[in-house]
């Protein structure tokens, strides 16, 4: 069988599967494989192992019936048509688990991040404008102690919520269905209104799928509190940013920090970047060396089983 993997990644893991297969890597570490390039790339190929970046369209899937397995180097994969390719008996694998404490703490680190402004206290420095200690001076938000809201409690709102209650937040969460880790977490199960309109944080750690695309809305931003802060850890497709940032600009919230985006990469002219009180992130949830080699790990893991005609370690079902 033919593999192909849409970004560099280290040697030693692509020698494992050239031991079983062809092995074709694409030498970008940091750009996206282009579509024209992947179309031309996959043509031959019965397994791809993908970035969050690769569209695994109905088109894609169609111009591949060669295809057995996509494996995504991500545990969110709306970028693949899951349904179509399950439809064409395509086997789709993510990276669960793996990255659960690693992405809940970019998490907490951006509520943290957001509330004390801690971009603009640094670029202050940077830009040689401190002047003086003042008693306002970047005056934030307490953290400590208020209400967070978590839209989606799969792990890494469960873990995000260990992090919360250890300092001593009320916890409240809106999900499909109830979290068994509730009680012990001392979360209360609400409404979506309710987790709007009673909490300081409301932090989006959801998958993006059809019912939960654009949830974030004029008309979701206009209930929650004026000094609510919004953090979206999940995909930038829940949002629309227009609202996100009427919503800002108006002072209907008090802040934002975003580690995800809509149309990713985006340049210094995107419409977020003129509000200090929206902080932006490149989406690096996952991103430290321990949690990314775990993830590649288990990408090459779940190949090495399919070409040797066993099941996957992370499917997705
Ligand atoms: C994922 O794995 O889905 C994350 O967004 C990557 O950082």
């Amino acid at each position: 069988m033919k593999v192909l993997i849409t970004r560099s990644i280290p040697d030693h893991f692509i020698a494992r599967l050239r031991q079983l297969a062809e092995v074709e890597v694409y030498p970008e570490t940091i750009k996206a494989m282009p579509k024209n390039a992947l179309l031309e790339a996959a043509k031959d190929k019965e397994i791809i192992i993908s970035m969050l970046s690769d569209k695994i369209d109905k088109d894609f899937i169609d111009r591949n019936p060669q295809l057995k397995a996509v494996i995504n180097l991500a545990v969110g994969y709306d970028n693949i048509d899951i349904e179509y390719a399950r439809s064409k008996g395509i086997i789709v694998c993510n990276t669960p688990d793996v990255l659960t404490e690693t992405t809940a703490e970019l998490g907490f680190t951006l509520m943290l991040t957001t509330a004390r402004r801690i971009v603009e206290a640094s670029e202050l420095v940077k830009t040689g404008n401190w002047v003086g200690w003042s008693p306002y001076l970047l005056a934030g938000l307490d953290v400590y102690g208020k209400t967070v809201g978590i839209y989606g409690m799969g792990s890494i709102g469960v873990a995000l919520a260990r992090r919360c209650k250890g300092i001593n937040m009320h916890i409240q969460y809106h999900n499909r269905s109830e979290s068994q880790y509730a009680a012990e977490l001392g979360a209360d199960y609400v409404s979506f209104d309710e987790l709007l309109e009673k909490s300081d944080f409301i932090v989006c750690t959801a998958p993006l799928t059809n019912e939960t695309k654009g949830i974030f809305n004029q008309a979701a931003f206009n209930k929650m509190k004026s000094s609510a802060i919004f953090i979206n850890i999940g995909r930038g497709g829940h949002v629309i940013d227009e609202d996100l940032l009427e919503a800002i600009q108006s002072e209907s919230i008090y802040a934002a920090g975003v580690d995800v985006l809509n149309n990713e990469p985006v340049g210094k002219d995107h419409p977020f970047l003129t509000d200090n009180r929206i902080t932006v992130l490149p989406h690096i949830g996952s991103a430290t060396v321990d949690t990314r080699d775990a993830m590649i790990e288990l990408c090459i893991k779940n190949a090495e089983l399919i070409l040797q005609d066993k099941s996957p370690v992370s499917q997705v079902k």
